[in-house]
Parts: C-alpha cells; structure tokens; sequence
C-alpha cells in the first residue's frame, strides 16, 4: 500500500512518454539521488545500527535501478546529461523539522513519499509505454516492485525507532503536503513535475 495523498492522472504518463530523452535521463539521476540519499542516512545516523544493513541493501539497489536505466539510453542513442533538478525534492523537504528525533523521522518519511510517488507513476509510464517501447515498458514494470519495497522499508525502519503510532500520523501529514508539491509542481515532463 503506497499510502499516497492524491493520484496522478493517466494523461500525464501518456504526455511523459512523448519525451523520452528528458524521462529517461531524469529517471537515472533519480535513481542515483536515491542510492545517495540511503547512504547519506548511514552516514548521518551510525549509532542507529537498524538502518545500516537494509539502507546498504536498497543503495545498492537503486545502484542497479541506474545502471538499467543507462544501457535502456544506451540501446536508444540517448546520452546521459546533467539536467536541472526539478524543485520536488527541495519543496518536500520544507516539511522537515529541525531538531532530532523529529528531523529523522521527517526525512525518513520524506524518502517514503519519494519512493511511492515515483513507484506509482512508474506503474503509469509503463502503461502509457506498452506498444510504443515495450522493452521500456518492461523495465519500468521491473521497477515497480522494489520502488514499493523501498516505500515500505523507509516506514517500517521509522517505526523502528519512533513510536509507530507517531509514525502513522506524521506519515499523513508528510502525504498530504506531498500531494500539495506535486499539485503546485511545474509543468513540464518528467517523474516529479506536473503535465
Ligand atoms: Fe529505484
Ligand atoms: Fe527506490
């Protein structure tokens, strides 16, 4: 259950699928950003030795998620570019408070909303691709899974060292203005922006 706040719509996928450069080159450095964002959790929280071994697990995953994607562009003559990142992540993280615990558990949430927002609209694209690139629509399919994976892991690790029941209701709140984000997003293609 990915516990979202709002649903994309369909024709986003299918306007997101016109561009595949600008999706595909996004979709690696998201990936690479979450492998990241894991890692930099293990560094930033040692003493928190529950995080270490799953966080390792799904960096390197998301490490296997960018090199997929990168011979996906390779096959298609699509080169691998620095791209303004879109505002999403940065406007998500305005949710997050400045003091620990609750800084943790912010940023826990934070990366659960990422993973479900980006789980739920690869379900999307790789509707919205089948027939057109099924190869692509396949690797998207492929994605879903660990992305829903990652959604449950980074509540289930909150909980972990939070009062799950804290959790829970600050897992609403960070939904909720997650869907404003992404209401308020800009128009353009891509994973985290509007159509
Ligand atoms: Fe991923
Ligand atoms: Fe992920």
């Amino acid at each position: 259950m990915l516990r979202l706040a709002s649903e994309t719509e369909v024709r986003w996928a299918e306007a997101s699928v016109d561009d595949l450069p600008y999706l595909l080159v996004e979709q690696a450095h998201l990936e690479k950003k979450a492998a990241a964002a894991a890692i930099a959790f293990m560094f930033r929280y040692p003493d928190h030795l529950v995080l270490q071994e799953p966080l390792s697990e799904l960096a390197r995953e998301e490490l296997e998620h960018f090199e997929l994607v990168l011979a996906a562009m390779r096959a298609r003559g699509i080169e691998f570019v620095r791209q303004r990142p879109s505002t999403y992540a940065q406007r998500l993280l305005e949710i997050v408070r400045p003091t620990e615990p609750e800084k943790l558990l912010d940023q826990m949430l934070c990366n659960a909303a990422v993973e479900a927002r980006s789980c739920e609209r690869m379900m999307l694209l790789s509707r919205a691709l089948r027939g057109i690139d099924d190869e692509l629509a396949d690797l998207y399919h492929g994605l879903v899974g660990s992305e829903a994976r990652h959604h449950e892991l980074y509540v289930d690790l909150a909980k972990r060292i939070v009062d799950p029941a804290e959790v829970e209701q600050r897992l609403q709140s960070v939904m909720q203005h997650e869907a404003e984000v992404v209401a308020t997003a800009p128009s353009s293609p891509g994973l985290h922006n509007q159509r």
